[in-house]
């Protein structure tokens, strides 16, 4: 190693953040209904050091130029250009390294973790304070081209440590009363949320009364299931996940391979299942009501199909 690459690159920080599951109220939120996201323990690390020329970025999709970044990472490029702008350092030389336990489109918010991160990073390595609303302006540029128009209940979440209530870009933290044991498992197969979000578009712009009923029962089952959380009511939240995965079905953003393992998790004593996120593929949940049901349902899961799965829980 160089002197100089020696001594630059004992200069480094880190940004971090972390994925997030949609427990309800995915795609209804995007015409402005509420919905409730929860932390979930998957992280994203940053890491920014200083090299000797341009802006290189490494990660496990792709390691070169932040200019000859792949047209499916264009949104990270803009992001990490307008930071570096707006810390009037455009020229310096870096390299920002992603490191994600975070699998990429399966409805776990990978994308507004690794700008939360990136753009955190990038703050701290320069040393200047970093509030939440100039946080989300930079992230939110980076999933508007990962998801056309979003909602921004990724980016919320990715920078929440507890469960939120999202309607609109208001955030409210929610507590939590009981504990709450959720299995996630991968269908194996990769969703497109920018996709299944223009469907639903489609599907709601041809039949105003479908979608007007459609947006009522889901904002019915986000406040039954906020009020659920509060009072500790699991078999109630259970049920209400329920609804809400029939719901999906109803717009046509569940498959096969998802309802199939939404049913073995409730035939294996699941209080409740759905798929969460996009859909299309990507990921379900299931909620148990204790750890040793969790794993148990984990491993039915497994054989039942699931690439992989995760236990966890949310302590009061
Ligand atoms: O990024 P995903 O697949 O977890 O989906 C985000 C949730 C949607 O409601 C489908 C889209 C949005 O912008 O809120």
């Amino acid at each position: 190693m160089w002197l100089e690459d020696f001594l630059a690159s004992k200069r480094n920080t880190s940004g971090f953040s972390h994925s997030k599951i949609i427990l309800t109220g995915e795609h209804a939120v995007v015409y402005g209904n509420p919905a409730i996201a929860l932390p979930f323990p998957l992280k994203v690390e940053a890491v920014i050091e200083e090299v000797t020329s341009g802006i290189i970025v490494e990660s496990t999709f792709y390691t070169g130029p932040l200019e000859q970044i792949p047209t499916k990472l264009e949104g990270i490029r803009a992001c990490i250009q307008q930071v570096l702008i707006a810390l009037k350092r455009p020229c310096d030389k870096l390299k920002i390294t992603i490191h994600s336990q975070i699998p990429i489109g399966k409805g776990l918010g990978s994308s507004a973790a690794i700008a939360v991160a990136i753009v955190r990073g990038l703050f701290s390595f320069f040393e200047t304070k970093l509030d939440d609303k100039t946080l989300s302006a930079f992230v939110h540029t980076a999933e508007v081209y990962a998801h056309g128009s979003p909602s921004g209940i990724d980016m919320a979440t990715a920078m929440s440590d507890t469960p939120i209530w999202f309607q609109n870009g208001d955030i409210v933290r929610l507590e939590v009363t009981s504990p709450l044991h959720f299995v996630i498992a991968d269908s194996g197969r990769i969703g497109n949320t920018q996709k299944s979000v223009s469907r639903v578009r489609a599907l709601y712009s041809n039949d105003e009364v479908l979608k007007a009923d459609s947006l009522r029962r889901m904002k019915v089952i986000a406040f039954a299931a906020k009020s659920a959380m509060a009072k500790g009511d699991i078999q109630k939240l259970g049920k209400l996940l329920n609804e809400n995965h029939s719901e999906l079905i109803q717009i046509g953003v569940s498959e096969d391979g998802l309802n199939h393992l939404v049913n073995t998790a409730r035939s294996a004593g699941a209080l409740g299942a759905k798929l969460t996120g996009g859909g299309d593929g990507g990921c379900m949940l299931a909620l148990t009501d204790s750890k040793e049901k969790m794993e148990e349902i984990s491993s039915t899961l497994t054989s039942a199909g699931a690439q992989q799965t995760w236990c966890f829980t949310i302590e009061p």
